[in-house]
């Protein structure tokens, strides 16, 4: 369907039919490639957050496409009563390159994270352990399991009352963590890089503490994989920038290359906790994503976590001097590989704006935080491309409100 139209009028669609929970960017989409989106008023943008963590071989990637087509005419669904050969060989390759024992399947990264939880409170409950702990700063999704650990008051004030027997910590402080921590801990949750909160990754300190807590009181380490995992920093999980093995591992956003799909992934001696029937979904390793999944470790094994590596190092490098430019508005570089941001002395919002102009889609996060996720094929033209827009709008800046 081709109907002549402008980003005016699908906006003004989507207010009459729509709830008002997104804070959308002003573009209807009319064709994305590679790492560019194409509005239906023609103009063209480089996509630097890649359907947030999402398209990790960007837009109509022509393997992943030939997958998913002859997938969805072989079938497109069948409902885990069936044996199907895209779960399998995602399973298996998930398996082999993590070296967790198991995979479980689902749509999303909230969904993961409630399974994950149930997975932790069944092992724990026959062992007195009954307490979850997590961190401020973390994000897990929109669930009731997942908000139970969340700290934000936009994402949970009146919607209470939330789980039980759920912490939440302040991030990256040992004492408080030593403090919390006793016989009773079932499971310690953390994105180990965090995204939503600003890409604030775990302090090297903070992570042995963890670790020296769990050789003494036994809990569970539940790692959140779905923004930082599936290849976005250089290496397979986020966590792997650690000596750190956690128990269970939530999957989602990149791993499916656009299409739902979660995973939880566990260590063997998790295996057995539940028996069959206690755990489920009818859409959850959905065939067709599984399928996707496949090419995307294929290719991310294949090529693209070295181009993440090797060009995320050169888009530090680029970031480094932004900040040199104009330290007076960036404070601080964070992240590794395509997992990046600039830390503002200034609310990041309007130079989210100021991209969009330049024809550069980002986000902002954390208030003062400008999110850098392209997809994983990203070059180093397409940085230099986001570099030349990115300085131009604090020079802009700069000049208007006379600092630096
Ligand atoms: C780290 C992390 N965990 C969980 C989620 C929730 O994933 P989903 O939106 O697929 O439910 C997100 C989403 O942004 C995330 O960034």
């Amino acid at each position: 369907m081709n109907i002549p139209t402008t980003s005016q009028a699908v906006i003004e669609r989507e207010q009459q039919s729509m709830y008002q929970v997104y804070r959308r960017l002003p573009i209807a989409v009319q064709y994305a490639s590679g790492c560019r989106i194409t509005s239906v008023d023609g103009d063209s943008y480089l996509d630097f957050l890649s359907g947030i963590a999402v398209n990790a071989l960007g837009y109509g990637h022509p393997r992943l496409l030939d997958a998913v087509t002859r997938q969805a005419q072989a079938f497109m669904h069948l409902s885990n009563v069936f044996y199907q050969e895209p779960q399998i060989e995602l399973a298996e390759l998930l398996v082999q390159h993590t070296g967790y024992a198991r995979v479980f399947f689902s749509n999303s990264g909230a969904e993961a994270m409630e399974g994950a939880l149930k997975l932790a409170r069944k092992w724990g409950n026959t062992r007195g352990k009954t307490e979850v702990l997590a961190f401020t700063g973390g994000f897990h999704g929109r669930t009731y399991g997942a908000l139970s650990i969340m700290a934000k008051p936009l994402y949970k004030d009146g919607m209470e009352p939330f789980l039980p027997n759920a912490h939440v910590l302040p991030f990256n402080n040992s004492e408080t963590l030593r403090d919390a921590v006793n016989e009773k801990t079932c499971a310690v949750v953390l994105e180990f890089l965090q995204g939503e909160g600003g890409i604030v990754f775990a302090t090297p300190e903070f992570v042995t503490t963890l670790l020296e807590l769990q050789e003494q009181y036994g809990f569970l380490i539940i790692a959140d994989e779905v923004q930082a995992g599936a290849g976005r920093t250089g290496k397979f999980f986020g966590f792997d920038h650690y000596l750190v093995k956690p128990d269970i591992v939530t999957m989602a956003k990149g791993i499916g290359g656009g299409l739902p799909l979660g995973a939880i992934l566990m260590a063997q001696h998790l295996e057995t906790v539940w028996d069959k029937g206690m755990h489920g979904t009818t859409f959850g390793g959905n065939p067709v994503a599984c399928a996707a999944g496949v090419v995307v470790m294929k290719e991310l094994y294949g090529g693209v976590m070295r181009n993440v590596h090797e060009v995320g190092c050169y888009l530090r490098e680029n970031l480094n001097v932004i900040q040199q430019n104009f330290p007076n508005i960036v404070e601080e570089v964070r992240g590794c590989g395509f997992m990046a941001g600039l830390k503002l002395s200034v609310p990041a919002a309007p130079f989210i704006e100021a991209l969009l102009k330049r024809r550069v889609v980002a986000n902002a996060t954390a208030d003062t935080v400008i999110r850098l996720l392209p997809p994983l094929i990203a070059t180093r033209k397409e940085v230099d491309e986001f570099v030349i827009a990115m300085q131009d709008c604090f020079k802009v800046y700069s000049e208007q409100e006379n600092i630096n």
